[in-house]
């Protein structure tokens, strides 16, 4: 896939790319990641669902969505003649429902690609528990590998033992790309009545307060892989999205900036731009791993 700017809105926090359109010229960005897709439509968890922290964000939404048909009718026509990427985030409670979704988007031409949500902190079933095990990694990325010929991103969790080891099942079950990394489990409580205070008690922690944290996570497997690298945690500044560039990653995700400031999107994709030009630097994927200072394996 290649993508007119290397900004991508991250999965949740861009709607279905539909509600952007007021704020920002689709055009402007590299492309965008939908709100998590299941088969059925979900309610996601009870509220409260949001909680700010300092320099972040707790959330529990619980992968709330219309449900991939109601996408495909509604929203998708809406999007037809949209010049940027257009990524599906789809999640199952099993492996053969990420494959169903799979094959069920593989048809749909203007569908760019579809990144697997193995990595939600905020569900029971699924989710991050798909996401610990290389085995099941490399098993789950293997059978939708086979029902799509799209670009194929799995989007990696933070909370493992060794990062290298789950990027690396995703390269060897046939991803194109990983995208690194989900929020963190994270929990806040309600001093007044001594309970936790989201609905669903416990929520993953997105915003700059996590930059530090995965931009170390891209840095370490930067190296270890021959694809591509998506980095995203905590980006709000052009300056946050050289530092990813320069940790490993060829493209990256901007989530919880949106809720600031609707239009940052656009504004990061002029902003590296003008980087590019006051550093005379040609390309940006001459940043890709700069800080690491080793050839691509
Ligand atoms: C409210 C909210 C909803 C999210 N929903 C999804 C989702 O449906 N699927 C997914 O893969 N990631 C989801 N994420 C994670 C983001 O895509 C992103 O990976 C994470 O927030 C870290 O980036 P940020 O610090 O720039 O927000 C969500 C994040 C937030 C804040």
């Amino acid at each position: 896939m290649r993508l007119q700017n290397p900004i991508i809105g991250a999965s949740g926090t861009f709607g279905y790319c539909v509600e952007y359109k007021k704020f920002i010229p689709l055009e402007s960005i590299g492309g965008f990641v939908t709100k998590g897709l299941s088969l059925e439509p979900r309610k996601g968890n009870p509220e409260p669902r949001i909680k700010e922290t300092p320099s972040g964000l707790i959330n529990s939404i619980g992968l709330e969505n219309i449900g991939l048909d109601a996408f495909l009718r509604d929203v998708l026509p809406q999007l037809k003649s949209t010049r940027t990427k257009i990524i599906v985030n789809i999640f199952g409670t099993s492996i053969d429902e990420y494959a169903e979704l799979a094959g069920r988007l593989d048809r749909i031409q203007r569908i760019d690609g579809i990144e697997l949500n193995i990595s939600c902190p905020n569900v029971k079933a699924g989710g991050a528990e798909f996401g610990k095990d290389p085995l099941v990694v490399q098993a789950i990325t293997q059978k939708v590998r086979n029902k799509t010929g799209k670009t194929l991103i799995v989007k990696l969790s933070p909370m493992v033992t060794s990062i290298i080891d789950t990027a690396v099942a995703a390269q060897n079950g046939g991803a194109d790309a990983v995208s690194i990394a989900n929020t963190y489990p994270a929990i806040a409580i309600d001093t007044k009545n001594k309970r936790p205070f989201l609905g669903a008690k416990t929520g993953g922690l997105s915003g700059p307060a996590i930059k530090p944290i995965t931009l170390k996570l891209v840095y370490d497997t930067y190296g270890s892989l021959h694809i591509p690298i998506i980095g995203g945690g905590g980006i709000s500044t052009a300056e946050d999205v050289i530092e990813y560039a320069l940790a490993g990653a060829a493209a990256v995700q901007i989530g919880t900036a949106n809720f600031i400031n609707p239009g940052i999107t656009a504004q990061l994709a002029d902003g590296l731009q003008d980087y590019l030009v006051r550093a005379r630097v040609r390309t940006f994927a001459s940043l890709t791993g700069a800080a690491k200072n080793i050839s691509r394996v």
